[in-house]
């Protein structure tokens, strides 16, 4: 899950990939470096580190040339090292590649590639294609033809920029299961694993199909089918999502500006087409077998929307944490609805099971973000979040706008799409005052978290996946080991591990599971737990009480999920970690 950018034009080629590489650097950024080609000589710089840092030290934009490809990074095969880095070259220094994705056959290409002498510099599996690349060239191939040659070879995933010091001013671009999309300027040609980096140049998009290529020169870009070679013809789509340099708007973080964004995500979530919408509500009223398929704060988005439409329509739905679905997938079939969500459209482990199941006949609805994305395209319904660009690593609007989604739906299903739409609206002016109200309060309490390892969250019902998004929030950008757990579960085990001063959050709102939850809290507390209250009603068991406004008991997931992002974020600022680009994590995870 790295980002990759190519240009290729009239512009010095150095300073836009670069700025366009900072605006991929959600997607990885343990390394990144540049390659361009200038008076049949290749230039690669690259470096260990964020962009920025390594831009200060070793000028990646100031490579010369006006074609360039770049690459930032998130390890998959091979340590973080400068040599590890991408662009990865040929023996000759004449041919540069960045890759995304796995190719999973590597090593045996490696070991057939050293045995015909070919010498490498790094431990990627990405440099295997700069020297089969090497080879084909060597034949007297062109560089798409290679390309094609080089990709039969490949098993596995991979969206491939390459240029060749022997064709100066093209690049050329192939992918199968990785993202890539084609942005066609006015005097420049882009290639990029998605449209962030060239949206202040162009909104013509040409998104790659699977198994498709593309040969980009300063005046555009000629298709082709990788397998065969064959000529496509492809119309550009135009992109409608805005993008503003200053993303942050003046905050010190993406995430805390997204976090601010919630109450106009929620509203933008439901201006919906309403045909969309009845046909999804249709859709999962009809189908026989409804299953869910996402990850991460996806799927606990997916728990609360099975909650809803439960209650709201009487219909059972499953839910599968995508990585496991894949082994079920199998045995899904045309009456199967399988309904995928994803903020990016392009998580590996989500794609693979909607492919597996729509070979047997499933019908595929989805709730993404990205325009155009693999899953948007892969899906007979959709229903998009609305919510714009979400470049914090750790989901906050799109999970609000995901629920907001769900609700409608769930409405929808029981033929009150209209009074849902204006419930929801409504609600997005309670989690303006859930934010309001804690704010504050999340500082105060991140004092006293920052010296904990261990924190734990508890709640029943439609809340439980809010106890599991606030424990995945905690722990993915503070590092503070977190659980979330049905409160119900804690006798059953995790009990023992509480101890004096043990921060325990439970999600406990005045609803059908105040009571029970707040028992569970009171076991904790009997053994010394640090007891923090997530309610609309304060109690004299809580240690802390985090004040959340009163609102229908379907909705408090909504309300109740604010304070616990805002707890998180404050955690990670006060431990002194970077919020949006947690160690180890990318925002769109693309390999399995
Ligand atoms: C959430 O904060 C994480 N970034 C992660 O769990 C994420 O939700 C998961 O990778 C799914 O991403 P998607 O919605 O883009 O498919």
């Amino acid at each position: 899950m790295c980002g990759i950018i190519g240009y290729v034009g009239k512009r010095p080629a150095g300073p836009i990939v670069v700025e366009g590489l900072k605006k991929l650097e959600y997607r990885g950024y343990d390394s990144a470096g540049v390659a361009s080609v200038k008076d049949g000589k290749l230039f690669v710089r690259k470096d260990v580190g964020k962009i920025a840092e390594i831009n200060q030290k070793m000028r990646l934009d100031g490579v010369p040339g006006e074609t360039a490809i770049g690459h930032t990074r998130w390890a998959t095969t091979g340590a973080v090292t400068k040599e590890n880095a991408h662009p990865h070259a040929d023996c000759n220094n004449e041919i540069a590649v960045v890759h995304n994705g796995i190719i999973e056959n590597y090593q045996e290409l490696r070991k057939g590639l050293e045995a015909r002498g070919h010498g490498f510099r790094s431990q990627t599996d990405t440099e295997v294609i700069a020297h089969l690349l090497e080879e084909e060239v060597a034949r007297g191939a062109s560089l798409e033809k290679a390309l094609v040659a080089a990709a039969v070879s490949l098993h596995g995933s991979y969206a491939i920029l390459a240029v060749s010091t022997r064709e100066p001013g093209k690049i050329v671009a192939v992918r199968f299961e990785s993202p890539l999309v084609i942005g066609l300027a006015e005097d420049g040609t882009f290639a990029s694993s998605d449209t962030l980096p060239f949206l202040e140049y162009t909104r013509k998009a040409v998104f790659l199909g699977e198994g498709e290529g593309a040969v980009l020169t300063g005046k555009g870009a000629e298709f082709f089918d990788v397998k065969t070679g064959r000529k496509l013809a492809k119309q550009p789509a135009e992109v409608k999502w805005m993008w503003d340099g200053a993303a942050k708007g003046g905050y010190p973080h993406f995430m805390l500006k997204e976090i601010m964004e919630q109450p106009e995500a929620v509203r933008t979530a439901v201006a919906q087409d309403d045909s969309a919408v009845q046909a999804f509500a249709k859709g999962l009223l009809d189908a026989k077998k409804v299953i869910f398929s996402a990850c991460g704060t996806s799927r606990y988005a997916a728990l609360v929307g099975r909650y809803a439409i439960e209650k709201l329509a009487d219909k059972y739905c499953d839910v599968m944490i995508s990585s496991e679905y894949s082994y079920f997938a199998g045995n899904a079939d045309k009456d199967t609805l399988v309904v995928a969500i994803s903020q990016s459209g392009e998580t590996a482990d989500v794609l693979d099971g909607v492919r597996k199941a729509k070979s047997k006949g499933a019908r595929i609805f989805s709730i993404v973000n990205v325009v155009g994305s693999t899953l948007d395209r892969l899906s007979d319904e959709r229903l998009y979040l609305n919510c714009g660009p979400e470049i914090g690593v750790a989901a906050t609007k799109s999970f609000s706008a995901q629920l907001a989604v769900l609700y409608l739906v769930a409405f929808a299903m029981a033929g009150r799409a209209s009074e849902g739409k204006k419930a929801i609206l409504k609600l997005s002016g309670a989690v303006g005052e859930a934010i309001k109200r804690n704010d504050r309060k999340a500082r105060e309490l991140a004092k006293f978290l920052k010296g904990r390892e261990n924190a734990y969250y508890l709640a029943r019902g439609i809340n439980f996946a809010i106890a599991l998004e606030g424990a995945l929030k905690m722990k993915e950008i503070s590092y503070i080991h977190a659980e979330g757990m049905p409160a119900g579960e804690l006798k059953h085990g995790t009990l023992a591990l509480i101890e004096k001063g043990t921060p325990v959050v439970i999600i406990n709102p005045t609803d059908y599971t105040h009571g029970e939850t707040l028992s569970n809290g009171l076991e904790t507390k009997a053994r010394g737990a640090f007891l923090i209250g997530v309610s609309d009603e304060n109690n004299e068991a809580y240690d802390e009480w985090v004040e959340v406004p009163k609102v229908e008991e379907l909705f408090y997931p909504l309300a109740c999920v604010v304070p616990l992002q805002l707890l998180a974020y404050h955690s990670a600022v006060e431990r002194g970690k970077d919020p949006d680009k947690p160690r180890n994590l990318a925002k769109s995870v693309t390999v399995k």
